[in-house]
């Protein structure tokens, strides 16, 4: 691996903005190149002091990540992850579904933490509003998908569908703003209907007249941050801002791009940003992409790299359906155990206890799948992503004790030899002592190799890698080449 730098390559630190060759300001996207929860929070906590701005352009509350502070720790779902930078600014799209009770907490929690966000948080007027009727639809007809149960989806869908049995079904931030009693009759109005339409009872009844008993109040603390103008960041940035797109779920969970019906509702590919993100293309800088060396799915839906397949994929259904967590599969299963056996599903169990693999909001055992080479080549090459970090590699040193006695992981088929069929190759491995060494920032020959192995795979650099949960265990790597995957032949296990 050498140093030279490139014209394109991700920001590895925050003097990087000032050597751009960008005279005002410009936008970099970061989006998640695989099923979600790759970790793009700790990616984007550490480039924030780059960056004037961190923007939404997706999703809602859907989102979610946990983030341990000195004062405790704090789950966000809608707020943009650089809120713990006080020099950045913080943008909420009108790409995004708002959920404005779970928004109005989250905000609240950050204030009795000493943080406030007045004149920080500017939320799009024109973003769409979740509704009660948005939430009970989903939890009703969910499962098939296993939505996560915020309503995002019969949110997106009624913004389209704008009118039904001649009542307006899609509000947006805006019209709760400015005149909040109107939106809770008309709130209330579509959630009767429903309801009636459905023999007059809802097991989620109660709940939903809470929701717009508070909504008044809600609606009173979010004024401030309401944003009008649709200009706002496009001025920003013509006034010379830096912003970083921080992109919800991911790419393979797009609602065009992933595989239907198994996807999330919004547009998470990068292009969405300048869409949902209200600022024009012309400012784009660099994408950026995060992936993790430990793959996960949350919900149903294709995982070709998935540890045990179809099994899996059915068992974590039923564990989310019947509320086991990590707690209950701690107290039921061996870790060493399962690690050695000869059954993948096995292994995926105890990699999912040893990496914590569980839904950040719902606590669901989370798919576990080896890192899939080929798809992430796949996604690089479609939405042209600049460079890519690379999160949890430590937890790769898990396989070391399985029977694969190495890391397993899924290439392309034409980067393999016609005898090393299937498309799985071992990789043998880091050592303990060579991922101590990267920590303190120094890379020895096994961990360079890795780097080249995997950036050869996927056709773009690395640049950064995930050692550990802590902040400091981000490496950066310094800007360079990457060799044609074809000069590259893949260790053999
Ligand atoms: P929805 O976004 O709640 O409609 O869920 C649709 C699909 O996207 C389900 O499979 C969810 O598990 C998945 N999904 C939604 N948000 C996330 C996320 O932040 N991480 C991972 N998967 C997600």
């Amino acid at each position: 691996m050498t140093t030279a730098s490139t014209a394109s390559f991700c920001p590895s630190s925050s003097s990087d903005q000032h050597t751009s060759p960008v005279p005002a300001g410009f936008a970099d996207v970061l989006v998640g190149l695989q099923y979600g929860d790759e970790g793009k929070a700790k990616i984007i906590d550490a480039l924030a002091p780059g960056y004037d701005v961190i923007a939404r352009f997706n999703g809602g509350a859907n989102a979610g990540h946990t983030i341990d502070t000195p004062q405790g720790r704090i789950a966000l779902k809608q707020l943009p992850s650089g809120v713990f930078h006080p020099h950045t600014t913080l943008y909420i799209g009108s790409g995004c579904a708002i959920n404005p009770w779970k928004l109005a907490d989250e905000i609240s929690q950050l204030r009795e933490m000493g943080i406030t966000l007045e004149g920080r948080l500017h939320i799009s007027a024109r973003a769409a509003l979740v509704q009660p009727h948005h939430i009970a639809m989903d939890r009703r007809n969910g499962d098939t998908i296993g939505t996560t149960g915020n309503g995002i989806g019969p949110c997106y869908a009624d913004r389209a569908l704008r009118v039904r049995n001649d009542m307006r079904v899609n509000l947006m931030l805006g019209d709760l703003i400015a005149n909040e009693s109107e939106a809770v009759v008309s709130m209330r109005n579509v959630f009767s209907r429903m309801v009636n339409a459905e023999g007059g009872t809802s097991p989620w009844m109660a709940e939903m007249s809470d929701l717009l008993r508070d909504l008044p109040q809600v609606a009173a603390s979010l004024r401030p941050y309401l944003q009008v103008d649709r200009g706002w960041l496009t001025n920003r940035v013509k006034a010379g801002a830096s912003v970083l797109f921080e992109g919800a779920q991911s790419v393979l969970l797009d609602v065009v791009e992933g595989s239907q019906p198994y996807v999330t509702s919004s547009h998470t590919v990068p292009a969405f940003a300048y869409v949902g993100g209200d600022l024009s293309p012309k400012y784009h800088r660099r994408t950026i992409g995060v992936a993790k060396a430990i793959m996960s799915r949350v919900g149903r839906g294709p995982f070709p790299s998935e540890l045990g397949g179809e099994r899996s994929a059915q068992y974590c259904h039923d564990a989310s359906r019947l509320r086991i967590g990590k707690a209950e599969e701690q107290s039921r299963f061996s870790v060493d155990t399962l690690l050695r056996s000869s059954d993948p599903f096995d292994v995926g169990t105890a990699l999912r206890m040893l990496t914590a693999e569980y839904g950040t909001g719902t606590g669901r055992p989370r798919r576990i799948g080896m890192l899939d080479l080929a798809q992430l080549r796949d996604v690089i090459r479609t939405h042209a992503v600049d460079c890519v970090y690379l999160n949890k590699v430590d937890c790769l040193s898990h396989y070391a004790k399985s029977t694969y006695q190495g890391v397993p992981m899924r290439v392309h088929r034409d980067v393999l030899t016609a005898d090393a069929m299937p498309d799985v190759l071992v990789y043998p491995g880091l050592t303990e002592q060579s991922l101590d060494q990267g920590r303190e920032g120094m890379l020895d020959a096994a961990m360079h190799g890795f780097v080249d192995f995997i950036e050869r795979h996927i056709g773009a650099p690395l640049a950064g890698l995930g050692l550990g949960p802590e902040r400091a265990s981000l490496v950066s790597l310094a800007p360079h080449p990457v060799a044609p995957v074809a000069s590259s032949m893949p260790h053999d296990g």
